[in-house]
């Protein structure tokens, strides 16, 4: 059996509600980080952990998307003809790094339902999810570690993190029993539950190690939270018959699905670039006491 995964699979056609009214003709998945769109990270997590090939599942209004992981001629000529090679090459490392595909996801039916849409890319192969709303700030990359525990045994693994209580209901939560240091084997998992429903503070991040039998699972299931079709429903189901993982990574995790997680996501970005960390500092200092920046 091959340990191996390099297909990964980026959902991206979510209309991004969370974040109106910037993303009523932005893609949320476009919003920068300091000067790099937040899909950027994932993608160049997904890259640096061995994958070779990524589906995005878009929707309308996710053109931007697909021009962003293009070479953009004119522009490149502009660069050159001026002399700005560094930037060019730049811009152009990321569209080079990968093969990328589309597929469209036709109708806002839930992230499971995204995910189905793979199917035909994905073929009998185990593949990974990313989730563009997390991004995780790791020395390895948060899905290199989870790649490290399917090459020593082939499962199901899903990211996750300790979230204070009275954020459970954000998130998808599971219920597992630890049984190596950071490694849980999971038993029970509910989307979105109240504090009352949740079985643990343990919440699902967005990095999925899959295999393709979760199609079949998808399609027969009945819509959960929010009228959706959930992956995490699906994940429940499947657990009758396989066993999954939930992989507490090593790392920082940033959301950026929300405005304030955006917010301070951006703000801790610039801290951590060399360029802007001592600007930064000062500016937020004055800022906090009061002063003009
Ligand atoms: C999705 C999943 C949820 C998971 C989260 C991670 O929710 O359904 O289980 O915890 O991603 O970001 P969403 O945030 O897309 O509503």
């Amino acid at each position: 059996m091959d340990n191996r995964i390099t297909k990964a699979v980026i959902p991206v056609a979510g209309f991004g509600t969370r974040l109106l009214p910037v993303t009523k003709t932005q893609p949320k998945e476009m919003l920068p980080l300091v000067d790099k769109p937040a899909v950027q990270y994932v993608v160049e997590e997904a890259v640096a952990s061995g994958i070779e090939s990524i589906l995005f599942v878009t929707g309308r209004g996710k053109r931007a998307i697909e021009d962003y992981f293009d070479y953009a001629v004119e522009l490149e000529n502009e660069l050159h003809n001026k002399g700005r090679e560094k930037l060019l090459e730049e811009i152009r490392r990321v569209v080079d790094a990968v093969d990328i595909y589309y597929v469209r996801q036709k109708l806002p039916r839930g992230l499971g339902d995204a995910v189905l849409r793979a199917r035909g890319f994905v073929g009998d192969e185990a593949f990974a999810i990313l989730l563009a709303d997390d991004i995780v700030v790791a020395e390895k990359p948060c899905l290199a570690q989870m790649l490290e525990l399917y090459a020593e045994e082939p499962a199901l693994y899903l990211a996750v993190m300790p979230v204070p209580h009275e954020e459970v209901s954000q998130w998808g939560i599971i219920k597992g029993r630890e049984i190596a240091p950071s490694l849980y084997e999971v038993e029970d998992l509910i989307e979105k539950p109240s504090l009352a429903e949740a079985p643990s503070n343990l919440a699902i991040v967005g990095r999925y190690l899959i295999k393709p039998s979760l199609f079949a699972i998808i399609e027969n299931i009945a819509p959960g939270k929010g009228g959706e079709i959930q992956l995490t429903d699906a994940l429940r189901e499947i657990l009758r018959k396989e066993r999954i993982y939930a992989y507490r990574f090593v790392g920082q995790h940033f959301g950026v699905g929300d405005k304030e997680s955006y917010l301070k996501a951006n703000v801790a970005f610039a801290l951590q670039r060399e360029e802007f960390a001592a600007p930064m500092r000062d500016f937020l200092r004055k800022l906090l006491e009061g002063k003009e920046g």
